[in-house]
């Protein structure tokens, strides 16, 4: 199969021009003005912006934890990504009690994406039960195709805690592995004991999940993570960063010249605390999400990082959680299950409200949703830059479009959209998987079980150009 998109504004990682892109197969085999010649499909681009399509690699399908048969919210929603433009997901593997690292990561690939998904897709592992067996494990994890494996300093008392000590050994079997190591950062007995006086004070709605946890208790756990990770000397990540305390723990480590990297995800940039005081306990809940949300001075230093290089990449942290299992903590904030969905529309909100509005060039766009996560988790230049030899993931961008997000219009799984209603200033058009076209005007038009997973080289064999990101 021979494709060849015409005439458009193509949108590489580091170029604007107005050129052809000449696909074989899989992959794309030509960049610039080509003779016309017989090829299967001829796509004209005019007056659109093309770009690789997005890498989301921090989501959370089918449940945050494993719980046997029942599947929420599984890869058959990803129908809603990749018409939103993402064509890749880096998606945490969580261990079931009692199941190891690699199980966990086998039976997400054979028993919840296989068949059903609809984006490519590379797992992290993750730590969701500490047992002795996990440290060993971690030396199997290259030839499984995973590069990362992430701990959770937060949720104290919960099997997904980590606590220093492990994490500690996690980082030195991880570094002489070549496996980048993931932090949640946030100090879990700060929060544990915050959110006990706001029990103890009688204050139980969401808007305490905030006052619980507030910047200087992620500051506090990206310091930590940092220190430990220069100690043993390993590549460290953080995961969702939301705010200047933890910007400035990041922005001195890269200053003192260690690897570190970080993201931070959409409803960070986007959206502040103040949505947690609705008194509709349903709206207020579906932003309890960790860390929290943030005011707007926070949102404004996230933007900044991320010109500066000090954060590395925007994810969605999509989590499917339903307003039912969000009711678990109508009358304690901590009962409220953390997360959101948002995978289907972090390109929308990202190009609406960073590159329309000024706050980001679409070059740092196209670095930000897909190429540096692909570099930071081995899988470019396969995955996340319009490149010869490389995928043809392609993202066909009207930016003449005008609209609001609606649930309605690209059903997520979910039975909320936490962006309903946010203006939308240009819309995915079309978008490519590995040659064939899977979306067309906005509608999913692919296979459920499309999608491949791809599998990750790890830090020593990948591409990691840190300076440049
Ligand atoms: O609230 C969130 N982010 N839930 C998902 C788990 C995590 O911390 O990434
Ligand atoms: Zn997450």
């Amino acid at each position: 199969m021979s494709v060849i998109i015409k005439n458009a504004t193509i949108l590489t990682s580091n170029n604007e021009f107005v050129g052809d892109i000449k696909i074989e197969g899989q992959k794309i085999v030509g960049l610039g003005q080509f003779e016309a010649q017989p090829y299967d499909e001829i796509i004209d681009a005019t007056g659109k912006y093309v770009f690789p399509g997005g890498v989301d690699q921090h989501t959370h399908f089918s449940a945050l934890c494993n719980t046997g048969d029942e599947d929420t919210a599984g890869y058959e929603t990803t129908d809603a990504v990749i018409t939103g433009g993402t064509t890749t997901i880096i998606d945490y593997a969580p261990q079931d009690p009692g199941k190891g690292l690699l199980d966990s990561i086998d039976y997400r690939i054979n028993t919840r994406a296989k068949g059903k998904t609809c984006v490519d897709y590379t797992l992290h592992a993750m730590i969701t039960y500490v047992m002795e067996s996990i440290f060993d494990e971690v030396e199997q994890l290259p030839q499984r195709g995973v590069s990362s494996i992430k701990c959770f300093m937060a949720y104290k008392d919960s099997p997904l805690h980590v606590d220093d000590g492990t994490m500690y050994k996690i980082m030195c079997k991880s570094k002489e592995n070549g496996i980048t190591v993931f932090v949640h950062a946030e100090n879990g007995e700060l929060v544990d004991r915050l959110q006990k006086d706001c029990l103890l004070a009688g204050h139980t709605e969401p808007r305490y999940h905030a006052v619980s946890r507030p910047p200087f208790v992620e500051g506090e756990g990206t310091n930590r993570a940092i220190y430990i990770a220069n100690q043993v000397g390993v590549p460290l990540y953080v995961a969702h960063v939301t705010c200047e305390d933890a910007v400035k723990e990041i922005r001195a480590a890269k200053g003192r010249g260690q690897k570190v990297m970080g993201e931070t995800c959409t409803h960070y940039l986007t959206v502040t605390k103040d949505a947690l005081g609705s008194e509709d306990f349903c709206e207020a809940s579906k932003y309890i999400c960790s860390p929290a949300l943030r005011a707007q001075e926070h949102l404004d230093a996230l933007w900044d990082a991320l010109n500066e290089g000090i954060l590395n990449a925007i994810v969605s942290d999509h989590c499917g959680i339903t307003l039912d299992m969000k009711k678990q903590g109508i009358d304690d904030f901590t009962k409220i299950p953390n997360g959101a969905p948002g995978a289907a529309d972090r390109i929308h909100m990202i190009w609406s409200e960073g590159v329309a509005k000024g706050k980001i060039s679409k070059q740092r766009f196209v670095q930000l949703i897909a190429t540096n996560p692909a570099k930071i988790n081995g899988i470019y230049p396969q995955k996340g830059d319009i490149i010869v030899g490389g995928d043809a993931d392609i993202v066909i961008f009207d930016p003449d479009f005008r609209g609001t997000i609606k649930w309605e219009d690209n059903p997520n799984g979910i039975d909320y959209n936490v962006y309903e209603g946010r203006e939308m200033i240009g819309r995915v058009d079309s978008v490519l998987l590995r040659g064939k076209k899977v979306v067309e005007q906005a509608k999913f038009i692919g296979d459920y079980g499309q999608g491949e997973f791809i599998p990750a080289k790890c830090y020593a064999a990948a591409y990691i150009g840190l300076e440049e990101m």
